[in-house]
């Protein structure tokens, strides 16, 4: 086909179409889905490769929703302009539901319960409890529950919130910091792999919170999404997940 037997216009209407097409193939409700790349058990890459409860979870959803999906990988702090932006479609990284962030976001059902904790170092017999922070200098994430949770406590001398974890977490294992607040599992996690037999964690849970997959407020994710959580729960998908990744049945099922 020479450009002669088409004409100009021709060739610019054939690459137009050419270019509808393309568009049409390539977002083919194909969702992009941001994932942590640092927040394990529940999200984290390896070689690249996007690991975890909330993926292997999202996986099963997805399936169940029969939505095709592409994961995006990125630093937490990048997680919720990339939901704003519309970067990614939806996000599901261990993102704790609440009212102020409702304002912002649209969540899903709630598919994790779970609660802040207090880390401390292992010889450390004077934390047992939050009162006991009073005078204490306390690490945790910027902008996660936890620091908005710590901000709360009286008397704490002084938050120190950095943009990941693994700073904190470094700092009380160089006791810089005399304790750590942050989302249960993540520190127990934290403790097994990482924790060199330096930390352990104190008392009961400070809180209930629970996760949820996050979207933009105007978005059409959200309604499908919910209807996989129920349908991983009921088909037994949840649980077996559960046991692998914690190592015992769940105590309580979502939506019970
Ligand atoms: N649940 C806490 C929050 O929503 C911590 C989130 C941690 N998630 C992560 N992907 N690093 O603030």
């Amino acid at each position: 086909m020479s450009v002669g037997m088409l004409g100009k216009r021709g060739l610019y209407g054939f690459f137009l179409l050419l270019m509808i097409l393309s568009a049409g193939c390539t977002t083919n409700n194909s969702v992009k889905v941001g994932i942590e790349s640092n927040f394990r058990p529940f999200t984290y890459t390896e070689a690249g490769e996007g690991k975890g409860f909330e993926v292997e979870l999202w996986q099963a959803i997805a399936e169940k929703a029969n939505l095709k999906y592409e994961l995006i990988p990125m630093e937490y702090r990048e997680l919720n302009e990339a939901v704003k932006s519309g970067k990614v479609d939806l996000a599901i990284a261990g993102m704790t539901i609440n009212n102020a962030r409702k304002e912002k976001f649209a969540f899903s059902d709630p598919y994790f319960q779970t609660g802040l904790v207090i880390l401390t170092a292992s010889d450390n017999e004077t934390i047992k409890t939050e009162d006991d922070l009073a005078g204490k200098v306390v690490a945790t994430r910027l902008g996660s529950t936890a620091y908005t949770y710590t901000g709360d406590i009286k008397g704490i001398k002084e938050i120190r919130g950095f943009p990941s974890i693994t700073e904190a977490y470094d700092q009380l294992k160089d006791k810089k910091v005399d304790a750590v607040v942050f989302d249960e599992r993540n520190a127990h996690d934290f403790i097994q792999k990482s924790g060199d037999g330096k930390v352990k964690i104190v008392g009961e849970m400070l809180n209930k919170e629970s996760y949820g997959v996050v979207s933009k407020k105007r978005n059409q994710y959200i309604g499908r999404v919910n209807l996989g959580i129920e349908a991983v729960v009921k088909d037994g998908t949840y649980a077996a997940l559960y046991k692998k990744w914690f190592g015992s049945e769940p105590s309580k099922l979502p939506g019970e």
